[in-house]
């Protein structure tokens, strides 16, 4: 594997280390920031995606999982054209890689706007505008919603966590909140080799055996987590 570097223990078991530090400068969160407005055109201010899922949700992503995306797409080991200008070397060497990933882990969205008196005499409509393109809210996807929660609990949680929010420590991005048709968009690549979804195992999709039907309870559950 060129990506990721395999470190086996004396303990007997394997670690994946990607092949860059994300301690390797203080983070900068001004950095971070002032890169965002790059990504902003079409992640959103706030990360929260748009165009219904033509681009995905960054904000709230590990760190790890946006920073080898970054470096995947720059090596051309992902392809991904709207990006490749973004992502060159001279565009974004490895210390804004680190402070974009930081910044964008680090933006929570709200779910639901808290309940307000639009006609209250301190209402404030433009405030409100601005609230609701913060918010980030899945539309429910057709589906079994019950089998999907089982389906994924048992085959998808070990590694995508048990609300679906990924792994904070490795590079496993979280699907809950994550746009229902960016994530079949991604099933097609996984499952056309263009994408590589475990990389320990990059011979076994993953998601080989899973039919379409499977995939969309799945798709389904996952839409209500943040209802
Ligand atoms: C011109 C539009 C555009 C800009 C600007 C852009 N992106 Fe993207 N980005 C995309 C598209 C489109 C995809 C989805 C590609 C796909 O379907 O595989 C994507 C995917 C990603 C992903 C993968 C997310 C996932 O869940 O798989 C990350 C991480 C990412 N972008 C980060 C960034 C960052 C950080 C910036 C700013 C430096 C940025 N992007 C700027 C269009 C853009
Ligand atoms: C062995 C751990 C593991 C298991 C089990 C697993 N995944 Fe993943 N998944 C990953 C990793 C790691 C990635 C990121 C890989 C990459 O770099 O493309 C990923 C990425 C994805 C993505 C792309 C999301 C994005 O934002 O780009 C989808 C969709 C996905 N997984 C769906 C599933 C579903 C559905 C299941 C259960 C049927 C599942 N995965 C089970 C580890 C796992």
């Amino acid at each position: 594997m060129q990506i990721l570097r395999h470190t086996t223990l004396l303990l007997g078991f394997t670690l994946l280390l990607p092949p860059f530090s994300l301690a390797a400068h203080d983070y900068d969160p001004d950095n971070g920031e002032e890169i965002n407005e790059l990504c902003a055109g079409c992640h959103g201010e706030y990360g929260q995606g748009g165009k219904d899922g033509e681009y995905p949700r960054l904000a709230g992503m590990p760190r790890e999982f946006i920073a080898l995306q970054l470096h995947l797409f720059r090596d051309r080991e992902r392809p991904n054209l709207a990006m490749v200008e973004y992502v060159d070397d001279r565009q974004m060497p490895d210390e804004d890689i680190q402070d974009i990933a930081i910044y964008l882990e680090s933006v929570r969205l709200k779910t639901k706007l808290p309940p307000v008196d639009e006609t209250a005499p301190d209402f404030d409509a433009y405030a409100r505008l601005l609230a609701s393109k913060k918010l980030m809210q899945i539309p429910r996807a057709p589906g079994d919603i019950a089998k999907g929660q089982s389906l994924y609990r048992k085959e998808c949680a070990s590694c995508h966590g048990r609300e679906g929010l990924g792994d904070q420590k490795k590079a496993v991005p979280m699907l809950a909140g994550q746009y229902t048709n960016y994530l079949w968009r991604q099933v097609k690549k996984y499952r056309n080799k263009i994408r590589i979804h475990d990389p320990e195992e990059p011979d076994e999709e993953l998601l080989a055996d899973f039919s379409d039907q499977q995939l969309g309870d799945i798709f389904a559950y996952l839409s209500i987590v943040d209802d």
